[in-house]
């Protein structure tokens, strides 16, 4: 595994879209994996930028988002669509019928994670997967007890994440208490996995996720079983990791 680590979001975003970049020039049809949420955006305004800047080409790219609120309609503010359509896909030449988020008003919950993951599969698989990780060492909205072999499907969020993710609504009633996530196992078939990390709030879950043993209670150290995981992390998201990475 390469562990980067940078002095800013900023900084993170570009190495983050660099490495992305050189996959998507080095294969047409690039697919990529993508997770909402705050830490990603550095990662996607630096995409934005390459492709303004410097062309980068997303016109046969494929996307798949990670997660979705469950019974919040994809036109919600809050829904992970809206926030990807916002934070990326309105602004490159990615062709909208190949961006695919779960979908959270589905009425046939596990039929709709069945055919994500056949959607997957359909295209060859993902090539580089954007993980996120949240407080308590989830990945996606895999939450500590999932099943390293969790495929996409329905989940219950912790009262943790949900409070975590009240900051985006007006109050944590609002926050969906479920949603569709692809599982650990999902992710962990990607071909390359980049998980992305700031701030000293996260510290304590990517020291447990790289350097703790691999345990559903700490969902992301299902990552340490994957040959390709690159962690681009800030510095004091790195502050309580022990040991000396390779970058
Ligand atoms: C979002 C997702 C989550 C987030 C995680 C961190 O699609 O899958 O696992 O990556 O909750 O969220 P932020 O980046 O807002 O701290």
């Amino acid at each position: 595994m390469r562990v980067i680590v940078v002095k800013s979001p900023q900084e993170m975003g570009k190495e983050a879209a660099a490495i992305i970049a050189d996959g998507m020039c080095s294969k047409p049809h690039y697919v990529l994996g993508l997770a909402t949420g705050s830490t990603p955006v550095p990662l996607y305004n630096e995409l934005k930028r390459m492709h303004k800047e410097d062309g980068l080409d997303f016109s046969t790219t494929v996307s798949f988002n990670l997660d979705e609120y469950i019974a919040l309609p994809a036109t919600h503010d809050q829904s992970y669509r809206c926030f990807i359509d916002e934070h990326l896909f309105d602004d490159i030449n990615i062709v909208k019928g190949n961006t695919h988020v779960p979908d959270g008003m589905t009425d046939d919950i596990e039929t709709h994670c069945m055919i994500y993951e056949a959607m997957i599969e359909d295209v060859g698989g993902i090539d580089c997967q954007v993980l996120g990780i949240g407080g308590n060492g989830h990945i996606g909205f895999n939450e500590p007890g999932s099943s390293l072999a969790s495929r996409t499907r329905a989940v219950d969020l912790t009262p943790e994440t949900i409070r975590d993710n009240a900051r985006f609504f007006k109050s944590a009633d609002e926050v969906p208490k479920r949603a569709i996530s692809m599982g650990i196992g999902t992710v962990l078939e990607a071909e390359k996995i980049l998980l992305l990390a700031t701030g000293a709030n996260k510290a304590k879950a990517v020291a447990a996720a790289l350097e703790g043993p691999v345990c559903i209670k700490v969902p992301a150290s299902g990552l340490q079983l994957h040959p390709d995981v690159t962690y681009v992390i800030t510095e004091d998201a790195a502050s309580q990791l022990t040991l000396r990475y390779r970058s």
